[in-house]
């Protein structure tokens, strides 16, 4: 089944048709920048011409990078506030029109995308227990997966660490701007994911964000505890994860495991057989 993935990001929306089975993309995905100001009808408006450029009718899925609650913008972070408390889904639905052939647009915020695609088909593949999903670009977005599943909006980018919020001193926008080096950066990357780790114990961290496809200058300045692996689908997550959540797969959740049998005593009622 193939869904329609748009990811919605500061300074380009993307969009391709993706088949939700294998999490590949049906054809090279399109481009525009996102216009400035990008306000709700504005961008509404690049999203249709991203989803026009295919000729697409059917299902659309759509990345934001807020909270999203039933498809509502609930925070605006790096974005134009004009987003706080826009029904995101009905306004790009508005724009889309036919094109949706009745369905509606599901909306995602941006991280939690990537982190739905990674679980599916990238670096969190078959992993089960705790896995959390960082990404570093303008902001520092969170996804946390518990046995596959989706906790969504965690929003751990803005964890309080020695009184600064965490993504103003560690996103990978911060290190452009202030010029750090690899090792400077990762030493703050380093603090922020310590912090993370010490409050969840996680099994994974997956990093994904501009960052993850320079691996190699930043992972070997981490010193963590936890198992930390670079994203696999980078410049796609967003667009094949919009497109997983909207076809319905949300986590590709695997069951639970089983709690193991008790036996013995413990199980046994006081004074009576076990029902
Ligand atoms: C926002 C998140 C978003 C992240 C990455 C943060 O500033 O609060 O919702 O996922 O940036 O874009």
């Amino acid at each position: 089944m193939r869904v329609f993935g748009v990811d919605i990001g500061g300074t380009g929306i993307k969009g391709a048709p993706v088949d939700i089975e294998d999490g590949t993309l049906a054809a090279p995905r399109f481009r525009l920048p996102t216009p400035q100001p990008a306000d709700p009808e504005s961008v509404a408006r690049t999203v249709a011409e991203v989803v026009a450029h295919f000729e697409w009718t059917g299902p659309v899925g759509a990345t934001f990078p807020a909270v999203i609650k039933s498809g509502v913008a609930r925070t605006a972070a790096n974005v134009d506030e004009a987003w706080i408390d826009t029904d995101v889904s009905a306004v790009l639905g508005g724009a889309l029109g036919p094109a949706l052939a009745g369905s509606e647009v599901a909306v995602v915020n941006d991280a939690d995308a990537a982190g739905v695609a990674e679980m599916a088909f990238g670096a969190g593949r078959d992993t089960s227990g705790l896995v959390v999903m960082t990404t570093f670009g303008t902001g520092i977005g969170t996804a946390l997966f518990l046995h596959g599943q989706l906790v969504p909006n965690t929003e751990l980018g803005h964890l309080e660490i020695q009184g600064h919020d965490a993504e103003t001193r560690a996103s990978e926008a911060v290190r452009e701007r202030e010029d750090l080096s690899w090792e400077k950066w990762a030493k703050r990357v380093n603090r922020y994911l310590s912090t993370l780790e010490a409050l969840l114990w996680p099994d994974l961290i997956i990093i994904g964000g501009g960052a993850s496809r320079k691996a190699e200058k930043f992972f070997d300045h981490l010193e963590l505890r936890t198992k930390v692996v670079p994203a696999q689908l980078q410049n796609e997550a967003g667009v094949v994860g919009a497109a997983l959540y909207a076809g319905g797969d949300q986590t590709r959740a695997r069951p639970a495991p089983r709690p193991a049998r008790r036996r013995g005593p413990a199980t046994r009622p006081p004074g009576g057989r076990r029902p």
